[in-house]
Parts: structure tokens; sequence; C-alpha cells
């Protein structure tokens, strides 16, 4: 077994040829061509000055005070200020928790024995449209670093451009598609003007952050996971490279990160690019740092990606690791004197419609709670503290007292009525009114990104008796809720139904309300485009002469009292078109309630969690925040979180519930329209995760 002596962070007293090779014997140096880097080399000489130089001022060299973080080669290992540094670091990603939040959770970290965190940047969560950037509250990654800093955590920054992590496409804007051809994460060429103009932006933004000008930030990642991706295309990571140093300096240490398979880091690595690995627990942990050594025969060992547990997918069960096996793995990584970062330490929460979605197509739930140390509503659990006393044999932990889990309060039933159907709304869903087109168009093409666009056009034909409506390329991305003349018919499933019957007379209005589930956000389909991708056929004809509405979610629910005043669209009002057909769905529809923080209570408002009883598919807002997914008739999420600076307790909370499939809100007094707020979150079902598995490549190749 390698052990290290505390406090230094290169691998001692090697005892077999593993450990030889893992202390960094040069034999490996020449599996990867290594040629020296010239400029690295004139990098580790001025520092070789800096450190034996006598301390103060020195015509024409930096003041030795100067804060530096490098790598040592020689001893393997972190330098900070000159000295061997280890870091033990976990990922919290700011746009997964309310910024009301930020602090809390990072001090929870902090209190766990951390000394560094570990953050993506998502480029569309800045740039949701070309050259319109968000950096103000729940979007300010500047002041979230900031945070980190005032309470002495370190930094390790991923910036993408793409980032995978189960968000929407990877990070990725989906206006990229817009240039259909695009090849993603390679050189083409207006790929790489679109990039360049982003680091433009978001990497000044940094730089004043880097350790080394006063900031927290002491590593910064250089694309991700790379060799896992199909087109291995070096040039684009050696563009990346210069614009990095371009923007941030050659001071700063770059890095890749790749799974810990040789496949993996073949294509993910550059010379000028540290190069690390990813892995967990139940991994052969020697042999996961042996691919790391071919790559790097000398510096510090470092696993960027430790997993505390894994994701989920609406319709499997839900993911989890075992305590012990990330607390003693955990264990081996610390004794091996590596670096590690915990992925995650904290998921947090999908918002809106931000979660990704993997091949063959299964998205991602709302919840990202990854069975990670800190739970997706902050709560401390028997993992956090397990990892803290693995933490606390190697570093000292801070003293003072841990925050608590935030208390959480059950609200209640709350009943809901209903308001309008979708179609009824579309005046204030769709202001400017429908796009035509021979053909359907995608939502890239009518510039919607996210949620929903309503397809509309008439039957060319009668079918009266049951007619069949069919995608015959599995055109849907991702579902369409599909109704004639306000009469639910049924669905249509991008990887599970692709033909449905449906009745109507000649002329009847065909409408399907085709929802973005979230776009792919890993492997070679990340080009994910959405709405109907293809045609549509009823009885063998093709469907033509469309409308597409893009949907405007946010704005509606927002003027969401606009809705009362605004009565004129009312195409099937009373009638029996309204009614519910026979079959399971409803058609979708805007529900809305409204509830009272109970007063007399101390301390409230409290974190929640809404619960959706007899409801199926939809999309919930309270007080017009966009909470995210439900869909208890898929699991395994049951719950959604409700972070409590959502409340109001001046007035009543609205609620409102776009229910896509089938409401519990009959004429039947019996069932019952009503969401509950509970005080704990429910998952239908877990699977114990087998992290034997978790390092295999994609399926998708
Ligand atoms: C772990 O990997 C090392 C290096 O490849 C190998 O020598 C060792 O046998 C492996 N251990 C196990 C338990 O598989
Ligand atoms: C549609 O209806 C036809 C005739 O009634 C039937 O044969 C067919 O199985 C139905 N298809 C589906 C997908 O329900
Ligand atoms: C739909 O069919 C027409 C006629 O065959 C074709 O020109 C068009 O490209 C198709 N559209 C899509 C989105 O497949
Ligand atoms: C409605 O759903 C239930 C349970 O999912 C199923 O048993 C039943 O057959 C469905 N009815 C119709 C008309 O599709
Ligand atoms: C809140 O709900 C109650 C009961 O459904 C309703 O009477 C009231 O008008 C609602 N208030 C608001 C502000 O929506």
């Amino acid at each position: 077994m390698v052990r290290t002596r505390e406090g230094r962070c290169q691998v001692a007293g090697p005892q077999s040829s593993d450990a030889e090779r893992l202390a960094g014997a040069p034999t490996a140096m020449e599996q990867r061509g290594w040629r020296a880097d010239l400029r690295g080399v004139v990098r580790i000489l001025s520092l070789l000055l800096l450190v034996f130089l006598p301390p103060g001022p020195v015509h024409g060299l930096r003041n030795v005070s100067q804060k530096t973080f490098t790598i040592d080669y020689n001893r393997n290992c972190f330098l900070k200020d000159g000295r061997p540094f280890r870091y033990i670091s976990g990922s919290i990603h700011y746009f997964r928790v309310p910024r009301f939040y930020w602090k809390d959770r990072l001090l929870k970290m902090k209190m766990a024995g951390l000394n560094a965190i570990q953050i993506y940047v998502p480029w569309n969560f800045h740039e949701p449209q070309p050259g319109q950037y968000q950096f103000s509250e729940d979007h300010d990654v500047e002041r979230f670093i900031q945070l980190a800093h005032e309470l002495e955590l370190l930094v390790i920054l991923r910036p993408g451009p793409y980032i995978c992590a189960e968000w929407e496409m990877g990070g990725l804007p989906a206006w990229l598609l817009e240039k259909e051809s695009m090849v993603l994460r390679s050189s083409d060429l207006d790929y790489l003007a679109a990039v360049d103009k982003w680091l433009g932006v978001i990497l000044p933004k940094m730089k004043p952050l880097l350790y080394q000008n006063g900031g927290p930030i002491i590593t910064v990642q250089v694309e991700n996971e790379y060799g896992s991706y199909f087109s291995c295309d070096f040039d684009y990571l050696r563009f990346l490279q210069k614009r990095f140093r371009y923007h941030l300096g050659n001071d700063v240490v770059l890095f890749t990160t790749d799974g810990s398979n040789e496949k993996l880091v073949q294509c993910g690595t550059l010379q000028g690019l540290y190069a690390t690995v990813d892995f967990g627990p139940g991994a052969n942990i020697t042999g996961a740092f042996l691919i790391q050594r071919k790559y790097e025969p000398r510096g510090p060992l470092v696993n960027s990606e430790f997993y505390t547990g894994w994701l989920d997918h609406w319709g499997q069960p839900h993911s989890t690791v075992k305590t012990e096996a990330v607390a003693s793995s955990l264990q081996d990584i610390l004794a091996h004197g590596a670096n590690v970062n915990l992925y995650m330490f904290i998921g947090g929460t999908n918002f809106a419609y931000w979660n990704g979605a993997n091949m063959p197509y299964q998205a991602q739930p709302t919840s990202y709670d990854y069975d990670a140390p800190l739970s997706e509503a902050g709560d401390l659990t028997e993992k956090y503290f397990a990892v803290r006393d693995v933490i606390r044999k190697f570093e000292k932990i801070p003293e003072g007292p841990i925050p608590p889990s935030t208390p959480k309060f059950a609200y209640g039933k709350v009943a809901l009525k209903k308001l309008k159907t979708v179609e009824e709304s579309l005046n204030i869903l769709c202001p400017k009114g429908p796009i035509k087109s021979l053909y359907p168009l995608t939502f890239i093409q009518v510039k919607q990104y996210f949620g929903f666009v309503l397809y509309r056009t008439t039957l060319p034909e009668d079918c009266s008796s049951p007619t069949p409506l069919f995608s015959p390329f599995g055109g849907v991305h991702d579902r369409a809720y599909i109704s004639v003349d306000g009469v639910p018919q049924g669905i249509l499933d991008r990887s599970n139904v692709i033909s449905l019957n449906i009745t109507g007379r000649a002329g009847a209005t065909l409408d399907l309300l085709v929802e973005n589930m979230g776009r792919v956000n890993y492997g070679h389909f990340i080009n994910d485009y959405k709405g109907l991708i293809s045609n549509l056929t009823l009885n063998s004809n093709i469907l033509t002469d469309w409308m597409m509405f893009p949907l405007d979610t946010e704005n509606a629910v927002y003027h969401l009292g606009g809705w009362h005043a605004n009565d004129n669209d009312r195409r099937c009002s009373g009638k029996k078109a309204c009614a519910r057909s026979s079959s399971n769905y409803t058609v979708p529809a805007f529900y809305v309630g409204n509830f009272s923080i109970p007063s007399g209570i101390p301390d409230l408002p409290q974190d929640t969690f809404i619960q959706f009883p007899g409801w199926t598919k939809g999309q919930v807002w309270i007080n017009g925040f966009n909470l995210g997914r439900y869909w208890p008739a898929r699991g395994p999420q049951m719950t959604l979180f409700v972070p409590q600076h959502i409340l109001v307790t001046s007035g009543p909370n609205t609620i409102v519930v776009l229910e896509l499939e089938r409401a519990p809100c009959g004429d039947s007094p019996l069932e019952p329209c009503a969401v509950e707020f509970v005080d704990k979150p429910v998952f239908s079902a877990a699977v114990t995760y087998n992290p034997l598995f978790q390092d295999l490549p994609d399926p998708d190749s």
C-alpha cells in the first residue's frame, strides 16, 4: 500500500513497481512522445529562481511574496506559494443552487474539511440568446467565486465551453444549432467563432479571480472529458489552449480531465495541459492513476471527479452509492497522496428547463440530488459525516459548528382549479401569433430554445374511425400531447410511441403541444434538435400547412392575473369538445391555486417539497419561479424542492401547474384537484448504483 506522510503531497516509499510508476518514474515518458515545452521550462526555471532567491524586492523579477500556484514535477505535487499543496475539493454548481443558499452550502463544504471547490460554467446559462449575457442574481458567477474566496475556499474552474454535467446540451447554447451542419466540439470554424466570442466574455471576468491575481482560482480545466467525444480533434484543443492562455496568461495551471481508461485519455490530452483522470468508488485506484501516469509521468496525482453518487433518469430507479464505498475509496485516494475532487459534494436542482438527457433518449429529472454528501436541499447526510471523518485523518478540519440542515415545513394540501387550457391561452403564450410553414419547423427554426411549441394544422380528411398519426422517423422530439378540436387523443414520444390513432372530422384542428424534455448532454448526439424534426403522416399522407406557436411560458405565468381579463379566445368553452374524452388524457392546461404561510409559527417561511397526488406530468411555478418538471407517473422523483426564498409571507403564494397528460381535476368532487407540501423529499424507488460499471464508455458509440 502506498502511503504518504501527512501534510506532504508526494508519494513516499515506493514498495512495488506500480508504486514506483505512480511516484513518477520517467519510463512512461516515451509513450506520449513527450517533448519539453520551452515555455514550460522557462516557467519552471523562473519559478525555481523565485523559490531560491532571497526575499525582498529584486529588480526585474516578481516579488517573492507574490502568490503562485504551480506544478512541481520533481516532487509530484502542486506548489502553493512555493509550498507543497494537496487539494481536497468538492463540486458545487452555482447554477443548481439558489443564490440565497450559496453561502450556506459553501460553509458546509468548508466545515467538511474541503480546501477547494470545483465549479463548471454553463455557457447556455449565461448566453441564452446570441450576444445577450446574464451575469446577475443567480447567474452572478463572479460573486459566487468571491464568496468562496471570503470563506477561504480555493476554486477549480471548469469553464467548458462544453461541460456535460447532465445539463441541457452539456452547457452549449442551443442557438449554435442554427447552423445545421455544425460539428460541435471541433474546429468547425463557425463553432470556433462562437466559442471565441464567449471565451472573450467569460475568461476576462475570471482573470482577476485567479490565485496569482489575488483570487481563489488555482487551476482551470480546458473542455471536459474531450477524449470521450468522437471527434478527437487536437486542433480544437490547441485552439482552446491558445485562447485560454491569451485571456488568462501563462501562469495559470491549465488541465484536462478524462475517464481513467487509456482510450478515453488519448484524445482528451494535449501537451501543455496537465492531464488528470476521473473515477468513482470501487475503481482500482492504482490502475486508474497509472493511466494518468502514462500521460503525466511526473506531477501531482489528480482525480478530478470522484463520484459520491450518480445521476438519475426519469423512469429508472433512484441511484445511490453506498457511504462505506465512498469513504473507503476516498481514504485510499488520499493515502496515495492524490488530489481529489468529490463530484458532487452537493448536486442541487435542475430548475426550469435545464436538465439534460442521455441516449438512447432518456431525460434527467429535476432533482440533481446525486446521493451526494449534501442533499439536493443542502441537508447534512450520513455520507457528509463519513467523508469528513476520512478527511480529518489527513488534514486539519476547521473548528466550530457545522451549519445545520435547514428546517422544512409541510404547508399541507392546496386545492387547485383549472384556469385555462394551453389552446385557450395562446394569445398570452404567443402574443406575436404563429409562424406558418408548409412542413413543420424545428424549435431552432422558430427560435424557441426551451419548453414548448404548439404545432397546429387541420385534418385534411375525415377521421371518424381511428386513423393512424405516424412519425416515421421518430421525429417527435421529445414528447407531443395531441388533441383534435380540443379533445385529447394521446401522446407521441421520441423513443417509445411513434404512432397513435386519432379521430375527428375533416377540417378539425389538430394540435400537438411538443415538449423539449432536455437536450442530450453527452456523446455523439448532442446536436439535438427539438420539435417535429421530420414530417408526420396521417393515413400515410404527409401533413402540411402548419402553424407553429412558440410558447413563452415564463411571461405567461408572470402575467397570470391578465388571464382572467383576457377571455376572448374560448374556442371550446362549455361545449362537449372541452369535456374529458374517454381516454386517460386531459388536454394540456394551467391550474392555479394559492396558499398563505401560517402566521404565529416562528421562522417561516421554510423550505418545503411539493408533491403531485394523482397528477401525471408537467411543469410547476410558484410565484413565477419555474421549479421544474414533475412526473410522478414515471418517477423516481416524486417531490420537487421548493426553496423558501421564493415564498412570500406578505400575501398568498401562487402555484401554477401546467399539466400535460392527465390532471386529477374532473367534474367529480371525489377527485382531489390538489397539490401537497410535505417536509421530506420522496423518491419512488432506489437502486444502489454499482460504481464498478460507471467508468465504462457510453454505449452510444
Ligand atoms: C489494480 O491495478 C494494478 C495495476 O494495473 C494491478 O497490478 C492490480 O492487480 C489491480 N488490482 C486489482 C485488485 O485488480
Ligand atoms: C389503430 O387502429 C387500427 C384499426 O382500428 C388498429 O388496427 C391499430 O392497431 C391501431 N393502432 C394503434 C397504434 O393503436
Ligand atoms: C417533409 O416532406 C417534404 C416533401 O417530401 C420534404 O421536402 C421536406 O424536407 C420534409 N420535411 C422534413 C422536416 O422532413
Ligand atoms: C387508463 O390507465 C389505466 C392505468 O394506467 C389503464 O389500466 C387503462 O386501461 C387506461 N384506460 C384507457 C382508456 O386508456
Ligand atoms: C386564493 O385561493 C382562494 C381559494 O381558492 C381564492 O378564493 C382566492 O381568490 C385566491 N387568491 C388569489 C390572490 O389568487
